[in-house]
Order: structure tokens, then sequence, then C-alpha cells
């Protein structure tokens, strides 16, 4: 064993994630090492605060409060970036590279912002940069686009890839709860983010999104470029209805591609999925993927999407990719380079849609709200009235034929006038994938 290279991890970041693999590395660390060929040694870590209590021991002389000196130390070979933001955590993301460094991250919100200037970082320096558990957790997604679908172009990905939410709507629609209240567990157990209206306001998944489309079709799509809309909103009218009608509501990244006119759509919004699709049953803090490839067809992907040992996994299996680089030269594939892909505009997406009015309970007012959706020729399938919240309202619930963004939303702008719509309406889109 003494004769083995001893490959030097450093850690910036010692939270949930980084607990998690400072945790599974020592325990797995004679097995990896095994396997690898190599001495992998955790060699020194940094916090923000060093009187916090920890779930792991770390001797006192391995932990220092500044990120950069880890990322720098000459003697680490690889660097994880287990901090979060975008801020400290590109710095000490880019000072490692800049050293030709490896740097192993689960930071999808740093990536998603400044993923071309870090893999220029690394091309120009000759350092390298692993994002397994950026997305999806413990599903190696990553690898799968990468790797194992090299052979295929992709019509279509969508899924749940965000834990948080997908445990606040599974409980929500279990246990009747608000979402407010679920949202403390998950916070808890270490699903949500530091800042968590990245998850509950669908940002995260938009991050993972971009990250899904850029590893598909080789184009970074900024967020703001996106449909972007969260969980906030969605209440247990809403999960009732979807429930009585065969539906599951969940959070969707969808990322589909027309390959005809080159367009990328890339969306992300709470959605009504028929009961009958495999990701309608994906629940708790499990995510979801579907993934068709044009020579592989369907292939769906279940596993933990947040959460300590999860988000672990992924990292420990970028760290042994990590010394398959160093010691052997296996560089991951690129991501599909440049072809034309231009992103589609909001308005081209089609669907059918779910509209929630609370409106006032009199004469007349199915009429208004028919000739609303009549003058946008927005076409209503079907349509539920239920006693409203406040005295003389009622809730309208209604679905439309296949329509599109365009239109839907100007039938919202029409009924956002009438008087008797009262408050904001709730659009949701219905899966026809
Ligand atoms: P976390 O629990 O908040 O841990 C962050 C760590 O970074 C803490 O050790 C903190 O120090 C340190 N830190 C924070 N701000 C710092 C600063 N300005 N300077 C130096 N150190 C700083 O976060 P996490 O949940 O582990 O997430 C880490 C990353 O993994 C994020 O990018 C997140 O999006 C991603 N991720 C998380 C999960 C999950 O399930 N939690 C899953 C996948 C990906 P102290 O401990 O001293 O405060
Ligand atoms: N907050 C994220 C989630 C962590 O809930 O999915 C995993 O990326």
């Amino acid at each position: 064993m003494s004769q083995l290279a001893v490959i030097n991890i450093g850690i910036c970041g010692l939270g949930t994630v980084g607990q998690g693999v400072w945790k599974h590395l020592a325990r797995s660390r004679a097995a990896l090492e095994c396997r690898l060929g190599v001495r992998l040694r955790l060699h020194r870590a940094s916090v923000r605060d060093l009187r916090k209590k920890r779930s792991v021991a770390v001797p006192t002389a391995k932990l220092t409060t500044d990120p950069l000196a880890v990322a720098t130390d000459p003697a680490i070979h690889i660097v994880c970036e287990l901090i979060g933001g975008t801020t400290v955590a590109r710095e000490v993301t880019l000072a490692a590279l800049r050293l030709g460094k490896t740097v192993v991250s689960a930071n999808k919100a740093l990536l998603c912002a400044h993923g071309p200037e870090i893999f220029a970082a690394a091309r120009k320096h000759g350092g390298h940069f692993f994002f397994e558990a950026s997305v999806a957790g413990g599903i190696p997604i990553i690898k799968a686009l990468r790797e194992g679908l090299v052979a295929n172009r992709f019509k279509l990905i969508y899924g749940i890839l965000n834990g948080t939410c997908n445990y606040i709507l599974t409980r929500m629609e279990r246990e009747g709860l608000g979402y407010a209240e679920i949202l403390a567990d998950a916070k808890r157990l270490g699903y949500a983010e530091a800042d968590e209206s990245l998850d509950v306001e669908g940002w995260d998944t938009a991050h993972k999104a971009g990250i899904l489309a850029f590893l598909a079709h080789g184009a970074w799509v900024p967020t703001n470029k996106m449909l972007v809309e969260g969980i906030t909103r969605i209440t247990q009218t809403d999960l009732q209805f979807a429930r009585e009608h065969g539906f599951a509501i969940k959070l969707l990244a969808v990322i589909a591609r027309d390959f005809a006119s080159g367009e990328l759509f890339v969306r992300v919004h709470p959605t009504l999925l028929p009961a009958g699709k495999v990701l309608a049953s994906v629940n708790e803090v499990y995510n979801g993927i579907s993934v068709t490839g044009d020579v592989v067809g369907e292939t769906v992907y279940i596993g933990r999407g947040a959460g300590q040992d999860a988000t672990a996994s992924a990292v420990i299996s970028d760290i042994a990719d990590a010394v398959l680089l160093l010691r052997r030269g296996n560089a991951p594939l690129p991501a599909p380079a440049g072809s034309r892909c231009p992103l589609a505009p909001p308005e081209r997406i089609r669907s059918r849609y779910y509209l929630r009015l609370d409106v006032r309970d009199r004469p007349g007012v199915l009429a208004q709200i028919a000739t609303a959706t009549a003058r946008e020729g927005v076409s209503i399938a079907d349509m539920v009235q239920r006693p409203g919240a406040r005295p003389g309202s009622a809730t309208l619930l209604l679905t439309t034929h296949v329509s599109n963004e365009r239109a839907i939303r100007a039938t919202l702008a029409r009924l956002k006038k009438l008087g008797s719509v009262l408050g904001a309406p709730l659009l949701l889109r219905i899966a026809d994938f």
C-alpha cells in the first residue's frame, strides 16, 4: 500500500453535503482505494464557523475558515466546492481551475450562471470540472446523458428535479397540510437550499434544466429566458381536482427539441401529469427523469434527489472519476458541440391548461368567463364549481382543450379585468407527453 500514489482531497464547505462526503469517504475509503489503486486522503476542509457543531469529527488542524486556502493548497489534487451560491463558490472554483486542479461541485446555481467561464478556465489551465451532484441528487443522470446515451439525440427530457418541492407536494397531497408547514421539515432534513425560495419558486429546477439542456444540446440557456413557475400557489383544491381527474401535480422541467427547426424549449412549471405516467408515482424526496433518445427510445431514472447521503454518493462518484482522470487520463466526454439551437419563445408552447378562478357567485359570471376564453380562441373542455372561500364567492376549476401560451395569457388578462373575478387566477399546464 505504501508505494501507492496519494490523492489529497480538499473540501470547501462542511454543511449538509460536505459532511456527507466526509462521512462516506471515511467509511468507504479502503474499498475505494483498492478499486482505484491510490491512497485517498481527506487533507483539509473549510467552514464559515469553526465553532459550529458537526456530525463528523474533523481534526481541528485540518479545518480553516478560508476556502481559497483549500482551493489553492499545492498539496491538494481534488477540490470539492460544497459551499453553494455564486460568489465565494465561483472564486474558489476558478482559483482551483486556474492552478490546473480538478474541481468536483454540487453547485447547479453556479454552473448555470457561469458554466462557459468555468469550462473555459478548466480548458485553459488544464484543470477539470465534475458536477454529477448538481442535478437530481443521487441519480447518475449526468453520466447517463454524457456516456450511456452518447448514441442519441434527445427530442424530449422531462423530470422532477427538485426533491424539496416533490416532498412538499407529496405531503400536501397525503396529509392535507399547507406548503409552508412542510417546508420547515424539508429544511430540517437538509433537502432545501440555504435560500429556500430557489426551491419553491422553481429556480433550482431551472438551474438543473439548464445543465441538462447543455449536456443534451450543447447550449447554455439563461434562466431569465425560460418560463419558470414554482409551487407556492398550489392548494388542496388543485391537488384534489387533479386526483379526481386522474392526474398528479408535479413540478416538472421540460427540455424539448424540435429537430426540424432546431428550436429548443426549456421550461419549469407545476404540471398536471397523467396518473399512468411513471413519474406521477415518484413521491417524497425522490426525483424522476424521463429521457427520450432517438436511438434508445424512452428511459426513466428514479432516485433520491436531495439530502446528505444521496448527494454524497454523487460527489464521491465524481471523486472516483477525478482520480481515474488524474491517474490514467480518462477525461469525460464533452457535451455535444455548437449545433444551432435557438431558444423557442414561451409563446410557442402548446398545451392543455387548468385554471382556478375565484369569482363572485352571481348570474352571468359563467357567460362572462366563456366569452373571455372564446374571444381568444381557447376552448373549455371541463368546468367544475365549488363553494368559494368567502361568502358570495365560488371557485371555478376548468380545463381547456389544446391551446397555446399566447392565447391562454391573453385569456388570463381578460379574466383579470372582469369585476366578477376575485384575485389572480391560477394557471397550470397539463402534460400530454
Ligand atoms: P449548507 O448545508 O448550507 O453548507 C454550506 C457550507 O459552506 C457550510 O459548511 C458553510 O459553513 C460553508 N459556507 C457557507 N457560506 C460560506 C462562505 N461565505 N464562506 C465560506 N464558507 C461558507 O449547504 P449544502 O446543502 O451542503 O449545499 C452545498 C451545495 O450543494 C450547494 O451548492 C447546494 O445547491 C448543493 N446541493 C445540495 C443538496 C442537498 O440536498 N442539500 C443536494 C445537491 C446539491 P458553516 O457550516 O460553518 O456555516
Ligand atoms: N434543494 C435541492 C432539492 C437539493 O431539493 O432538490 C438538491 O439539488
